[in-house]
C-alpha cells in the first residue's frame, strides 16, 4: 500500500539558510532510493540529498535559490510500499561536527573536481520517468560539482556528451562543450557568419553508414587546432637536410649500445631536439609566444613534441631540452611517447612547450603542414628521410634527404627569418658538430 513521506533536509551540520541550487525532480517523477533529489551548497562544498526510498514524487517544496536548513521540508514522496523511511532522510540528530560527511547527503569538495572516491561512490541515477515522457536531464550522470559547474558556465547539462564511466558527465565534459561552443562562436565572429550553414546530410540515404563518437582527446584538441587554425596568419616553409651522417652516426650508436643497460633506442627525434635547440638559440623569435604588442622570448628550451595515440594526438613536453644530452633525450622522448599511448601523461607532463615538432617521419609522407601550437609561434614538421641523388659538383650520389616543414604564426615571424631558421636547423642536422659551436 502506498503512502506518502515528507523529505526535510536532513543533518548537515552547522551550516544553515544554504542554497539549493538544483532540484533534480519534479512532480511524477519515480525514484530509486538512494537517488538525489535536491542539491544544496555551502560555501565549502556543493551535497545531494538523497531519497530515503524507492517512490514517486507528488510534491516539491523548494525551488532553486530557497535558502534552507536541517528540517526544512524538500518534497512529499510517494513511497511503493509502506516500508518505514531510512533514517538519512528524516534530520538527523544535530551536534556532528560541520566537516563529517553529513548523514544522507554525498558531499563533494566545491572548490575543484570531486575526490575519486567520492566520484566513485556517486548516488545512483535517479529512475528516468515514465517511459512515454521525454528523459529527464537529472536521469544524466553527473556530480553535484559538476553540474554546479555547468550551471556556473550556463550550460544545459543535458546537451553535454558524457565520456565518464557508466556515461558519466565530467569536469572535463563541460570544458569541452564550452570550448566546442566557443570555436563555433569565434568562427562566426571571424567573418564566416555571412557563409550558408554547414550542410546537413543524411548520410544513411546514399548507403550504409557507421557513427563512431569522437575520442576525448579529439574532443578537447580539436576546439583548439580550430581556434589556432583560424585566429593564427600561419604559412609554412619547407627545406630539407642533408641527414646521411647523422643516420650513420644514429646506426652507430644503436649498435654499439645494444648490449648495454638500460637499453636506449636512438630514433630521429632526440637529433632533431638538438638541433632545434641549437637553432632556437640562434633564432630566438622562434622560441617565443606573441603577448598583444610585444614577444615574449623564453630563454628556457621545452620541446614538445606529438605524439600518436589510439584516442588521438597529445603532446608531451621534454623540459630544459637544451641541458640533456642525446641519450638522456631519447629516453625521455620514449617514456613520454609510451605514457602517451597508455593514456597516462599528467597534465604537467603536456604543458609549458616554448617549441614543438611534429614528426611523421617513421611513418611516411614527403611533407605536411602542421598547425603551430598556440601560443607558441612555430612548430616543426618532419617527414620521411629518403635516398635521393645529390649532385655533389660532378657526380650524383645518394644522400639520406629528411624533408622539414616549419608553420609560424606571421604576425611574429617573417618568411625571411623562417627560411633562415630552416637552412640553420638543415645544416646542424647535416652536421651535428655544429650544434656545439
Ligand atoms: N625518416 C625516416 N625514418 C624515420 C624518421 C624520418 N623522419 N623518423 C623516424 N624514423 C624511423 C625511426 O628512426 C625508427 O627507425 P628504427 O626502428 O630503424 O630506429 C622508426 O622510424 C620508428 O620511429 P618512431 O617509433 O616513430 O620514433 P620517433 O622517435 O621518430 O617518433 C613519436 C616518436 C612519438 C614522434 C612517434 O611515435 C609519433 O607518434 N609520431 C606521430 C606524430 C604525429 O602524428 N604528428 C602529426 C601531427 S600533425
Amino acid at each position: 500500500m502506498a503512502e506518502t513521506i515528507e523529505i526535510r533536509v536532513p543533518n548537515i551540520g552547522d551550516f544553515k539558510d544554504i542554497p539549493v541550487i538544483d532540484v533534480l525532480v519534479k512532480p511524477g517523477d519515480r525514484v530509486e532510493a538512494e537517488s538525489p533529489l535536491v542539491t544544496l551548497e555551502s560555501e565549502k562544498a556543493a551535497m545531494d540529498v538523497p531519497s530515503p526510498q524507492a517512490g514517486t514524487v507528488r510534491e516539491v517544496s523548494v525551488q532553486v535559490g530557497a535558502r534552507v536548513s536541517e528540517g526544512s521540508a524538500l518534497l512529499v514522496l510517494e513511497t511503493r510500499d509502506a516500508a518505514p523511511a531510512a533514517p538519512a532522510a528524516s534530520a538527523a540528530p544535530s551536534g556532528d561536527p560541520p566537516s563529517a560527511l553529513p548523514a544522507g547527503a554525498s558531499a563533494i569538495a566545491a572548490n575543484g573536481l570531486p575526490p575519486a572516491a567520492a566520484h566513485e561512490a556517486a548516488p545512483a541515477e535517479v529512475a528516468g520517468p515514465a517511459p512515454a515522457q521525454a528523459p529527464s536531464p537529472h536521469a544524466l550522470h553527473a556530480s553535484p560539482a559538476v553540474r554546479r559547474f555547468a550551471r556556473e558556465l550556463g550550460v544545459a547539462i543535458e546537451s553535454v556528451a558524457a565520456s565518464g564511466p557508466h556515461g558519466r558527465i565530467t569536469r572535463e565534459d563541460v570544458q569541452a562543450h564550452v570550448k566546442a561552443a566557443l570555436a563555433t562562436h569565434a568562427s562566426g565572429a571571424l567573418g564566416f557568419a555571412g557563409l550558408p550553414p554547414w550542410p546537413k546530410q543524411d548520410f544513411a540515404s546514399y548507403g550504409p553508414v557507421e557513427v563512431v563518437p569522437l575520442s576525448r582527446i579529439r574532443r578537447f584538441s580539436g576546439p583548439n587546432l580550430h581556434r589556432n587554425w583560424l585566429s593564427i596568419p600561419h604559412v609554412t616553409n619547407f627545406d630539407e637536410a642533408d641527414v646521411t651522417e647523422l643516420e650513420a652516426f644514429r646506426t652507430q650508436l644503436n649498435a654499439e649500445q645494444a648490449a648495454a643497460e638500460p637499453l636506449v633506442r636512438f630514433t630521429l627525434l632526440p637529433f632533431a631536439i638538438v638541433a632545434v635547440v641549437a637553432a632556437l638559440r640562434a633564432f630566438p623569435d622562434l622560441n617565443a609566444s606573441l603577448d598583444g604588442e610585444q614577444l615574449v622570448r623564453k630563454r628556457y628550451y621545452h620541446i614538445g613534441f606529438a605524439a600518436e595515440t589510439s584516442e588521438g594526438l597529445v603532446v608531451p613536453v621534454i623540459r630544459d631540452a637544451d641541458r640533456k644530452g642525446l641519450r638522456a633525450l631519447a629516453t625521455e622522448a620514449a617514456a613520454l611517447a609510451r605514457k602517451a599511448r597508455d593514456g597516462k601523461l599528467a597534465l604537467a607532463e603536456m604543458g609549458g612547450a616554448s617549441f614543438t615538432i611534429s614528426s611523421l617521419g617513421g611513418i611516411g609522407g614527403t611533407g605536411f603542414t602542421p598547425i603551430v601550437n598556440a601560443p607558441e609561434v612555430a612548430i616543426l614538421g618532419l617527414s620521411r628521410a629518403l635516398l635521393r641523388p645529390r649532385w655533389n659538383g660532378s657526380a650524383f650520389e645518394p644522400r639520406l634527404m629528411l624533408p622539414l616543414s616549419l608553420s609560424y604564426d606571421h604576425r611574429a615571424i617573417d618568411g625571411a627569418l623562417a627560411a633562415r631558421f630552416l637552412a640553420r636547423l638543415s645544416s646542424l642536422l647535416a652536421d651535428l658538430r655544429r650544434s656545439l659551436v
